[in-house]
């Protein structure tokens, strides 16, 4: 029973397949700015997800289509000109790809959850990730907030790695793109989505980010010259996923049932979850070094991923993930009733 990775298993929307292959005839180049359809698909969905009053206009909002969300994690520091002797700040525990994306920029990360422990420092990007991979925390609007204010103080731009926005349990998640948070202004602010959990669409890889309108069409000049363009049909695809809540609805009920499950059996079994407010990970721990944890899922039949793999504040914990079958699910909680 592999809870490891976080990686779909369901099958992808019909309506999302149906315009993938009605797109399937595409002999031009795609546009990386993405075609008008995508770009006004994205500024909805994020008008309707990520704005906090409905209905508000997304004026001067800039969007970008990326290959998957991935990429321009690992690539964001060196798309912003962000080099040797700059620094960039990523949560404590983290996805791995935020500090490999400032190594490959030749930057420095730091790590912390505290911006007042930088003291005088002028980072250029601050990453925040809410809710967390791995371990499902939900920065309140008023962290948000603060965020930006100390990075807009100091000229750093803030992305906000918000894919499992839409995966809220005990918590809503809140945008950086909501007034709230930016103050009714975009500047310096970035927000980076995807479609891979939302819509099932990992093997398409598509994501976008939106935000900053001066940013991201720095951003569009970089990636058109360097051929970082989603394909066509898969920005046919995007269209017709952004369009349709009523398969993303469905799928986080799955979601959700699978965590009910998953989580009575890890407490049955004595762990103790900790944060997992929202996302796709239920962060769990005996107390114990996380490889033992994983040790003892594994004689179980059971593979989880060791908390060590997302920093050194990460190595008492052990990162579940929901994204099993429900056979497989049920499967692993009889194992841990044993
Ligand atoms: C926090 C976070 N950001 C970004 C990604 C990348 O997702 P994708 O490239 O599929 O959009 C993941 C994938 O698991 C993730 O957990």
């Amino acid at each position: 029973m592999d809870l490891s990775m976080g990686t779909p298993v369901d099958p992808v929307p019909p309506v999302v397949r149906e315009a993938l292959a009605a797109a399937s005839d595409s002999p031009g180049y795609p546009l990386t700015a993405g075609t008008s359809a995508l770009r006004t698909a994205i500024t909805e969905w994020v008008v309707r997800t990520c704005v906090a009053s409905p209905g508000q206009p997304a004026d001067g909002l800039g969007v970008l289509p990326t290959i998957g969300s991935k990429e321009l994690v690992a690539w964001l520091p060196t798309l912003l000109g962000i080099g040797p002797g700059d620094t960039v700040v990523i949560p404590t525990v983290c996805y791995p790809t935020y500090e490999v994306g400032v190594r490959l920029a030749g930057a420095t990360p730091v790590r912390t959850d505290s911006l007042t422990s930088l003291g005088p420092a002028r980072p250029k990007l601050v990453w925040v990730n809410s809710p967390s991979n791995p371990t499902g925390q939900v920065l309140p609007a008023g962290h948000l907030r603060k965020v930006v204010d100390w990075a807009r103080e100091r000229g750093a731009v803030v992305a906000s790695d918000e894919c499992y926005l839409t995966l809220g349990w005990e918590e809503q998640p809140v945008s950086v793109l909501s007034p709230e948070v930016n103050g009714g202004r975009l500047d310096g602010v970035l927000a980076v989505h995807s479609l891979s959990k939302r819509s099932n669409l990992a093997g398409y890889r598509a994501g976008f980010v939106a935000g900053d309108p001066a940013i991201v069409s720095e951003l569009l000049a970089v990636r058109k010259h360097g051929g970082m363009i989603v394909p066509a049909p898969v920005q046919a695809a995007m269209v017709a996923a952004l369009g349709d809540d009523e398969h993303a609805a469905a799928q986080r009920a799955t979601y959700s049932a699978r965590r009910d499950v998953l989580r009575a059996s890890l407490v049955k079994a004595g762990f103790e979850i900790e944060q997992s407010g929202a996302g796709l990970y239920l962060w769990a721990t005996r107390g114990e070094d996380s490889w033992s944890t994983v040790d003892w899922f594994a004689e179980r039949g059971i593979l989880v991923a060791p908390g060590a793999f997302y920093g050194p504040a990460g190595e008492r914990h052990v990162r579940v993930a929901l994204t099993a079958t429900d056979e497989r699910v049920a499967a692993a909680a009889e194992r841990l009733e044993i």
